[in-house]
């Protein structure tokens, strides 16, 4: 079976960029990515690419190439889902914030109306393809909508995780380590449907890369990578801490283990916590189904990495309101960065929506600079917590456009995201501006140390 049209729901920071890359590498195939989200899709379609609804370097040349040509942005979903022989899904998976599971579980509701508008919809065969990080069997849930509310035609269902990070998605998606794709090969449609997928990324990955296996195989092993992922920072994380009160330096030790071929170098970056939409809603997620299941211990280990890096963040906000003299009311504490990680405008669980919380109830005023991030966002953000008024989240949480500006008379600068521009400001300029003694509490450990203390600053970074 050739595919020539393919329709993805859901046009967010996955659905946006792989079609992308899926339409440049098969010029052949019609991709149309809908969303229900009208001021997204206006966004996608914007000419001026530096207006798309996601920064993700690269992404602006790839639509450059592909949009218009065999690649659209739509809000016509019906119309899409009729016209595709393969339909991704693509939205969003949050964790549920009602009900049973709340807190834990993945909120599958808008997966589950993606099916059944396939269904409501589609008068012939289709293949339809889990994008979104689901829970383990959640196409069989999905295979008996389609097939009990469905026009009688066939679907056969697919998983395919993405793997691709923020910020390197990109190079993530034209040179992946690996595609995985699960399907059913134990019947000759669903062999078909597994190899109609296959050549469509065969375009551009070599086949040694694709991997197939069993659907259940492939939903928990996009699970699991996440929660491995995000150990190795917890790990690293809780060894910061002993650093701090031994004398050790985490660098250090996360260069000696790293060199060790078993361990590796990668995910050994300390920080001030580990953020983004994605590692703490999969491993509630992970929790919840072992937890389900019995399992109490396989739930407990994999919910410590969660609690560790809550703990981190606390860790970081205390650290500042101690150093502080214990006081940091009406006090200003400039902010570098918002971002979850650099080269991302992405602020989904970003820890400095946290330690801006945790220093705000202390009543301190919070200036922002992020090259990315929107006032409006990160707004947003705080609101969504719901710790206090909107107006006093405006009181206590500027945003500045200008870096200089944000730290101005401001007792303490904290880096929250390692954006690359914060190594080469001026320091000498900001140190002269700023109240002394002149606090760097570096969550990134980004900034060179040794060429902030000969300027006077008081560096503190995490680990050493
Ligand atoms: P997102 O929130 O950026 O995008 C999801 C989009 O789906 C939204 O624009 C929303 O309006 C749309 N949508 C929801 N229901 C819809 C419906 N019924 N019809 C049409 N559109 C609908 O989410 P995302 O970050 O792209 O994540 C999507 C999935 O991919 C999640 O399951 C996530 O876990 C997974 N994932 C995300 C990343 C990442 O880096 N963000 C990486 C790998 C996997
Ligand atoms: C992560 C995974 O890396 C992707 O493979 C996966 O597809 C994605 O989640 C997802 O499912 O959403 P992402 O969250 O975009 O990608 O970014 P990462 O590079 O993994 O960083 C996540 C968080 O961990 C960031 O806050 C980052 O700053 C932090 N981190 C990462 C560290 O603190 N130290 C490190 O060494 C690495």
């Amino acid at each position: 079976m050739k595919i020539k049209s393919i329709c993805c729901i859901g046009a967010g920071y996955v659905g946006g960029p792989t079609m992308a890359v899926i339409a440049q590498k098969n010029p052949n195939i019609k991709v149309t990515v809908v969303d229900l989200n009208a001021q997204r899709i206006v966004d996608w379609n914007n000419k001026d690419l530096s207006k798309l609804p996601i920064y993700e370097p690269g992404l602006d040349d790839v639509v450059a190439e592909a949009r218009g040509r065999n690649l659209f942005f739509s809000t016509k979903v019906d119309e899409a889902i009729d016209q595709a022989q393969m339909i991704f899904i693509s939205v969003n998976t949050p964790t549920k914030t009602y009900g049973a599971g709340k807190g834990m579980a993945a909120d599958l509701k808008y997966v589950e109306l993606c099916a059944r508008q396939i269904a409501k919809v589609a008068t012939r065969d289709k293949i339809v393809v889990e994008k979104s990080t689901l829970p383990v069997k959640t196409a069989e849930a999905i295979q008996n909508i389609l097939d009990n509310t469905g026009n009688g035609v066939d679907f056969q269902i697919l998983s395919n995780p993405e793997f691709l990070a923020e910020g390197t998605a990109m190079r993530d998606l034209a040179v992946p380590d690996r595609v995985l794709i699960g399907g059913d090969s134990t019947t000759s449609k669903g062999q078909e449907a597994i190899q109609a997928l296959v050549e469509i990324y065969a375009s551009w990955v070599p086949k040694e890369n694709i991997l197939t296996t069993n659907v259940w195989s492939s939903e928990l092993s996009k699970l699991t990578a996440n929660a491995f992922l995000a150990q190795r920072v917890s790990s690293i994380n809780s060894l910061s801490e002993l650093c701090e009160v031994t004398g050790a330096n985490i660098q250090e030790v996360a260069k000696a283990i790293g060199m060790d071929s078993r361990i590796g170098s990668k995910f050994l970056q300390v920080s001030v916590g580990f953020g983004g939409s994605c590692f703490q809603k999969d491993i509630l997620n992970l929790v919840y189904i072992a937890k389900s299941l019995g399992l109490n211990e396989v739930a407990d280990y994999w919910h410590q990495v969660i609690l560790m890096n809550n703990h981190q963040r606390e860790r970081f906000a205390k650290k500042i309101i101690k150093t502080l003299y214990s006081t940091i009311s009406g006090k200003t504490i400039a902010f570098l960065g918002w971002a979850f990680k650099k080269d991302t405008n992405d602020t989904r669980e970003s820890a400095a929506i946290y330690v801006a919380d945790s220093l705000m109830d202390e009543q301190a005023i919070i200036k922002v600079y992020d090259p990315k991030v929107t006032s409006t966002q990160m707004q947003l953000d705080l609101n969504y917590l719901n710790t206090r008024s909107e107006s006093e989240n405006i009181k206590y949480l500027k945003t500045q456009i200008d870096p200089y500006t944000a730290m101005d008379g401001a007792h303490a600068i904290a880096v929250l995201t390692e954006w690359d521009e914060f190594k080469s400001y001026d320091w000498k300029r900001i140190y002269k501006n700023m109240q002394k003694p002149a606090f760097i509490f570096d969550g990134r450990n980004v900034l060179d140390r040794q060429i902030l203390e000969n300027i006077g600053f008081i560096y503190k970074g995490i680990g050493y």
